[in-house]
């Protein structure tokens, strides 16, 4: 199967900020011990209050460009996922695009929480090939620090702020996308939630009894992450007609290093090839792909001819998984 469109290359952007495990101990009744040992998250990443996540994400989105050799006024359309933009409207991309100065785009936000990036580079590819489009930036960004409940330990130690972002063009020969898929199931909405929305405008009461934040089922949600990224991988697997033992590395989000490993053994592949960095991250949400993919790329993780899995799972409930070869 010939590839219609690869990735050009990418960059990712993190607040400088480091709140470690020993910080979280001092805030709320947990240990570096419960986090390390039931999730592997050491350490994240958290934006200052007030700060733009879109600054973040044209930092990340401007690296690409760079490594690419792509002038901002050649992009023709900003993909940007993210549940956290700088404002309710306009999008992040909007604000990215004027950053930038790409402003021959069309940009526009879609919300698919940890799928996001997936999301993206799902209808990116697609619109390139029916809509002409040459050159696509997708971002994925959060700052998923605005919406957590500090006094809620089941969900404050998880998450972190960032954005990665992606350049995509036309595929070169066999090199490019190979696959790509999405699926949700909204009957499991309730399992992962920030209920401040039109339904409930924010009112004091509700920012004062901190309901307005991320609210979440953990083991529920860990159980479907871990039968829904299956799905997912098998789905873009079978469309690239790849074989798990194929693929050179797998970058699946970066949630939960017991998700990732689960993960990694049902498809019988060695951890080794499996890219970890929650331990550095935690969970930066829709900006966990394009970050690890950044990372590995940049380290010679990836080589030209490679192979590469990409799998997510997130709130909605959303997933998504896409097969590349570098
Ligand atoms: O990115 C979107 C997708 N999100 C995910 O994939 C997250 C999926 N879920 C998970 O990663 C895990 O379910 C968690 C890490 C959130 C929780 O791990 P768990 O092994 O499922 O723990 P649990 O929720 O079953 O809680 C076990 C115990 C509870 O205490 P009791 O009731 O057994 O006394 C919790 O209160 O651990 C307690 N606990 C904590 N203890 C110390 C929960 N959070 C903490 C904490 N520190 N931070």
């Amino acid at each position: 199967m010939n590839p219609f469109s690869r990735i050009l290359a990418s960059g990712h952007a993190v607040p400088p900020r480091i709140l470690t495990n020993a910080d979280l101990e001092k805030i709320v009744d947990t240990s570096d011990s419960w986090i390390v040992e039931r999730t592997g998250i050491r350490q994240r990443h958290i934006a200052e209050p007030g700060s733009a996540l879109s600054d973040l994400a044209m930092d990340a989105a401007q690296q690409a460009l760079d490594k690419a050799g792509i002038s901002a006024e050649d992009v023709d359309l900003i993909i940007a996922g993210t549940v956290t933009a700088d404002m309710k409207f306009p999008s992040l991309a909007c604000l990215v695009q004027e950053k930038l100065g790409a402003n021959n785009a069309a940009a526009f936000d879609l919300s698919a929480a940890c799928s996001g990036f997936l999301y993206g580079l799902h209808i990116a590819n697609s619109l390139m090939q029916t809509a002409g489009y040459k050159h696509v930036l997708v971002i994925a960004a959060e700052m998923l620090s605005s919406m957590i409940n500090w006094q809620d330990r089941n969900t404050c130690v998880l998450f972190g702020d960032g954005a990665g972002a992606v350049v995509l063009g036309p595929a070169d020969d066999n090199r490019g996308i190979l696959s790509t898929y999405m699926k949700s199931d909204g009957r499991h909405h309730g399992l992962l939630y920030n209920p401040g929305g039109s339904q409930r405008p924010l009112t004091h009461e509700l920012i004062d009894s901190n309901e307005a934040t991320i609210h979440m089922e953990g083991r529920e949600v860990f159980r479907h992450a871990v039968v829904s990224m299956t799905d997912a991988l098998h789905e873009a697997l079978k469309l690239a007609q790849i074989a798990p033992e194929a693929l050179t590395l797998l970058i699946p989000h970066q949630a939960n290093v017991r998700i990732i490993e689960a993960i990694g053994k049902r498809f019988k592949i060695a951890p080794e090839k499996v890219y970890v960095n929650v331990d550095r991250f935690g969970n930066t949400s829709a900006a966990s792909i394009p970050i690890a993919l950044d990372e590995a790329l940049s380290t010679g993780h990836i080589q030209p001819g490679d192979v590469v899995g990409l799998v997510t799972f997130g709130a909605g409930l959303t997933w998504s998984s896409s097969i590349i070869r570098f």
